[in-house]
């Protein structure tokens, strides 16, 4: 492995392919979400507003799935928590899912770009709460009072994902950049590799089941599912400290 400086903080961004092992499916492998629905109808501002309760049906679905007894942290996860621990510099993990599997591993410094499903927002006066339940157009906001405006507190296509500036600095000033299980079909996210090239000098490496669309941007890569390549290289980068 190459020697990667101690003295600069981590940046993770990782996507649903981490999650896979833990039982939830991705996006765009042959059997993930996008091929048995379509994102105009799920997955933006206009299908809401155009058949809200299929909207709603789609992430409660989803929701309960995260919810099930079945699902819990993988070791890549937890290799990643451990990561958080150990790096002296410091690691802030970006993650892509809306799943709450990093949180369980133990990672905190943490940022869901495109939202979190077990948070609902208030379209009308923007209060997000936690929500475990089935959301509906019924709801009532509980800070507004406003019905039939409450959604899932995630980014949907054609929104702007959270909290992009404090990414960007954090791209620019790491000595490492690691993408984990995303397969770079979805700008911002599949552009932070040329962030790290382009306006940073951290080392970039791609982890995943396979090459992304983006695989030949990054200076190293290390293929094969998560659960292995994470841990294998988390439990690298921890012995060189
Ligand atoms: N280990 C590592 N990688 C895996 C595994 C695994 N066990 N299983 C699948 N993968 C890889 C796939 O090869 C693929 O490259 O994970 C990647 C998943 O890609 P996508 O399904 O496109 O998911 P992601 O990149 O996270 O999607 C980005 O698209 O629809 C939106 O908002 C949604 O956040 C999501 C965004």
């Amino acid at each position: 492995m190459q020697d990667i400086d101690t003295t600069k903080p981590i940046v993770v961004l990782t996507g649903a392919g981490i999650s896979k092992e833990s039982g939830l499916d991705t996006f765009r492998d042959a059997d993930g979400i996008w091929s048995k629905v379509r994102i105009e109808d799920v997955a933006t501002p206009e299908a809401f507003a155009r058949d809200p309760d299929r909207v709603q049906a789609f992430y409660n679905a989803r929701r309960q799935g995260l919810l099930g007894a079945n699902v819990a942290p993988n070791p890549a996860h937890k290799a990643l928590a451990k990561l958080e621990q150990h790096w002296p510099a410091g690691v802030l993990l970006v993650t892509q899912n809306i799943d709450d599997l990093h949180e369980r591993a133990g990672s905190r410094f943490l940022i869901h770009m495109h939202g979190e499903l077990l948070k609902a927002r208030c379209s009308a006066c923007g209060d997000i709460t936690t929500c475990q339940g089935d959301l509906s157009r019924a709801d009532r906001c509980i800070a507004c009072g406003v019905s039939g405006q409450v959604r899932p507190h995630v980014v949907w296509f054609g929104e702007m994902p959270l909290e992009m500036e404090r990414i960007e600095d954090a791209l620019m000033a790491c000595g490492l950049f690691i993408s984990i299980g995303t397969s770079g079909n979805v700008y911002p996210a599949a552009g932070f590799v040329e962030t790290v090239r382009q306006f940073g000098t951290g080392h970039s490496i791609e982890l995943n089941l396979e090459p992304s669309l983006g695989a030949s941007a990054f200076d190293d890569a290390k293929y094969g599912p998560a659960s292995e390549v994470v841990t294998a290289y988390v439990d690298d980068l921890v012995a060189q400290l």
